[in-house]
């Protein structure tokens, strides 16, 4: 299966990780809904890029901390073109120990990070109505070896890997689920000191974007068996 022809939704997508996979996919000949949460221009300048590509590309708001906008983007994106592919990609990364995090910050990062996802793939699954579909989940190598931390931000993750799984198996036979857990790709914008990472990674380097990008590619258009793995892109971070 190819991706020419075929149109995904990807979350979080005007910049960053986001915007680096819409650009590989659009790459590999998909058309891309593109949505952002706070960030018109770059959203905008985002799928202009994917349109010098010769591909089509509509950007969505939506605020994903309320769960009322993420039910309702799926509606407004099948509403443009229906689509084969979603990509759970936006969450929030604050640097939160057991101490500082407050009930609202535990909320907060589980609607963005945790409910948003459920509800989009929940509301996907209805709209394909049994024909062929993928989900990826964006995850990090913290969600299986979750420490202390980023604490609502790695359980968070914990549970995206659980819900990973426990969709492939509600949502098959039609659609497969999978997850991208995530290592060294890009320094946090938080500007947090990111000196020692590499410290921890075997690989001893930040992974390129295009290897994210092939990931997903091929979770998105490789063999539909594969459904509920979770692929580390970590340069071996989750073994040590
Ligand atoms: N960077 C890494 O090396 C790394 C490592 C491990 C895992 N990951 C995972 O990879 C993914 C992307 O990472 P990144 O570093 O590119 O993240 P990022 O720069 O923090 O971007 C996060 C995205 O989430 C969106 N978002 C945040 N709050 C939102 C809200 N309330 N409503 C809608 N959208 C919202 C943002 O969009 P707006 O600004 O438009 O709201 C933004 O596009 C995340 O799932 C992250 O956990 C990244």
């Amino acid at each position: 299966m190819s991706l020419v022809g075929k149109t995904i939704l990807i979350t979080g997508a005007a910049y960053r990780i986001g915007a680096g996979l819409a650009l590989h996919l659009a790459r590999a000949g998909a058309d891309i809904l593109l949505h952002h949460g706070h960030s018109p221009e770059a959203a905008e300048n985002t799928a202009n890029e994917i349109r010098k590509l010769g591909q089509q590309a509509w950007v969505l708001q939506a605020d994903l901390a309320d769960t009322d906008q993420a039910t309702g983007l799926i509606h407004r994106a099948w509403q443009i073109r229906p689509f084969q592919g979603l990509i759970n990609n936006a969450a929030v990364f604050d640097s939160l120990d057991w101490q500082q995090t407050t009930a609202d910050d535990w909320q907060r990062t589980m609607n963005i990070n945790l409910t948003a996802p459920f509800l989009l793939s929940q509301q996907f699954a209805r709209y394909l109505a049994g024909s062929a579909g993928r989900i990826v989940n964006i995850l990090d190598w913290r969600a299986l070896r979750p420490g202390a931390d980023h604490m609502p931000y790695t359980i968070s993750k914990a549970g995206l890997a659980a819900l990973t799984r426990s969709l492939a198996v509600a949502l098959a036979p039609n659609i497969s689920v999978n997850g991208l857990a995530l290592g060294a790709i890009l320094p946090p914008s938080s500007g947090e000191d990111v000196g020692k990472i590499l410290e921890h990674v075997p690989a001893k380097r930040w992974a390129e974007m295009t290897e994210v990008g092939h990931a997903a590619e091929f979770l998105l258009s490789g063999p539909a068996y594969i459904t509920g793995e979770i692929i580390h892109i970590d340069g071996g971070r989750h073994l040590v």
